[in-house]
Formats: C-alpha cells, sequence, structure tokens
C-alpha cells in the first residue's frame, strides 16, 4: 500500500465516474476547429496513455466570441458537433471522461474574422486580435446578457449530445466575460452586475445554474475559477474585493 493509491482509484464527478485521479485540465494545442481529427488523435493519445479525464481547449460558444487569428475550439452551432465526437470517441474508446470548456471571450475578442461588434461589462479596448487596428467592446445591455446565456445554454446542450461528460464555465485566466464581470479593472457598470461582489458574481452564477439546469442530469458540472491573479490591489484576490486600480502592474504599489 503506498501514499500514492489513491491517485489510481475511481472518483465520482456529479453524475460521472472517472477511473482515476489523472486529470488533464483544458488548454489549448493550435488543432482546435481546424483540425478535428488530429486533435481527437492528440486527445486520445492522452487517454490511451492513462489519463482517467481529458478536456478540450477552451471552446467558443458563438460567433461574437471570435479569437482569429488563433485557432480554438468552437461549438457555434450543430456543424461544429460531429468534430467534437471524433474527440469523445477517441477518449472514451480507453475508458476516460471527456470534458469541454464553454467560453464566451467578451474584450478578449476582437471578431477579426466575424466582423461582430465585441461586447464586455463595460466598453474598453479590445485586449485579443492582431492589434493592427484599434477595436472597442460595447457595454452588455439585459438584451446581451440574456443572449449570452441562451448560446451557453445551448451550446452545452450540443456538448452533451457530442458526448462531453463534463461541461466547463470558464471564469478564469481574464480570457471570459464571466472573469471580466468579476474584475474591477473591467467591471465599472452601476446597474445589478456591477459593484459589489455579489453584483460581479451574478453573472458567473447564472451561467452555472442555466448549464446545470440544461445538462446537470446526465454531465458533470465544472467551474474553472481565479482565485486570485496575483497582481496585488490591481487584481482578483482571494476576498474578491481587487480594487480595480488599471495602472501598469510594475506601478502599483
Ligand atoms: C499554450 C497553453 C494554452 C492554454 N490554454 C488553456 C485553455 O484553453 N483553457 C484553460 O483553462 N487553461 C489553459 N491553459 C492553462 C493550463 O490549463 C494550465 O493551467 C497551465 O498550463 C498551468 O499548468 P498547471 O495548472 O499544471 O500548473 C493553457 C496553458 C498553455 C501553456
Amino acid at each position: 500500500m503506498s501514499d500514492y493509491d489513491i491517485l489510481f482509484e475511481p472518483v465520482r464527478i456529479g453524475p460521472k465516474v472517472a477511473p482515476n485521479r489523472f486529470y488533464q485540465v483544458p488548454h489549448c494545442n493550435g488543432l482546435g476547429y481546424l483540425r478535428p481529427r488530429s486533435h481527437a488523435a492528440m486527445r486520445g493519445t492522452k487517454a490511451e496513455g492513462g489519463w482517467g479525464v481529458v478536456c478540450t481547449e477552451e471552446v467558443e460558444i458563438h460567433p461574437s466570441s471570435d479569437i482569429a487569428p488563433c485557432i480554438e475550439g468552437r461549438i457555434w452551432d450543430e456543424h461544429d458537433v460531429a468534430g467534437h465526437r471524433l474527440m469523445t470517441a477517441a477518449v472514451h474508446a480507453y475508458g476516460a471522461l471527456a470534458g469541454i470548456e464553454l467560453t464566451h471571450a467578451g474584450l478578449d475578442a476582437a471578431n477579426e474574422s466575424t466582423h461582430l461588434t465585441p461586447i464586455g461589462p463595460s466598453s474598453r479596448g479590445v485586449l485579443g486580435g492582431t492589434g493592427f487596428e484599434p477595436v472597442q467592446t460595447r457595454a452588455m445591455t439585459r438584451r446581451d446578457l440574456a443572449d449570452v446565456r441562451r448560446w451557453h445554454r445551448k451550446a452545452a446542450l450540443r456538448a452533451r449530445d457530442a458526448g462531453f461528460d463534463i461541461v466547463y464555465c470558464y471564469a478564469a485566466h481574464g480570457l471570459t466575460l464571466p472573469m471580466q464581470f468579476l474584475s474591477r479593472r473591467y467591471n465599472d457598470r452601476t446597474d445589478e452586475y456591477g459593484g459589489s461582489l455579489v453584483n460581479r458574481v451574478r453573472f458567473l452564477r447564472e451561467l452555472i445554474e442555466d448549464t446545470l439546469d440544461a445538462v446537470g442530469d446526465d454531465c458533470a458540472v465544472a467551474v474553472r475559477l481565479a482565485v486570485d491573479e496575483l497582481l496585488g490591489p490591481a487584481g482578483i484576490t482571494h476576498d474578491g474585493e481587487g480594487s480595480g486600480d488599471r495602472r501598469p502592474v510594475g506601478r502599483v504599489a
């Protein structure tokens, strides 16, 4: 009996059971929607090697979350499901669980291939894209909030139909709308989605509740959440109350 035996024991995650504790968290690799066969083969190789859970990279839920020229996953509509089925089949072939990380990139999406107006909690210069052209987000209206919730729910249902066992709500790395709502740097709203921590976390909470409601009986619902950006008072801190100081990190006292 060794201290490490537990790593090889099955573990329940929501309605699913992973065969062991080796968990490949979401990460990009440049294959994404462009090369679904290579992507499936790469994830399948991980399952063959023994990982109990193998996840996708971040997967865009809608064309208004387009981070071209970078390549990542897409589950914009029904046409994207077949590509994801290749991956879930490759992972399931070795008894592992397959996870998908749904995302809307918000102010990280310059939408340089879809040319849709970028959206964010507040109006800001976009963080992503090639940087050749200045692009500004529109502060999300109530209609936008309802739209993103609807797109996320539909993407979760498509993910379940593609065979995924674990469906993520993604609020980390500064790259996603729910994290941008959490951050005082990017959120200066005065409605019930801005200001206090309870208000700033509202959008993420709604996405989690929507996802549980849509697919929670069939899939585990996971959350990737930044608890501290290590930016000092400028960022999200473990107590959730960063000041939102927008000066460059090096100059924050
Ligand atoms: C090239 C690259 C792409 C990544 N893409 C994602 C991603 O799409 N989604 C995500 O949640 N994390 C992503 N990550 C973060 C990784 O999941 C992971 O947390 C990071 O590499 C640190 O590893 P560790 O958590 O084992 O310390 C990425 C990291 C790298 C290096």
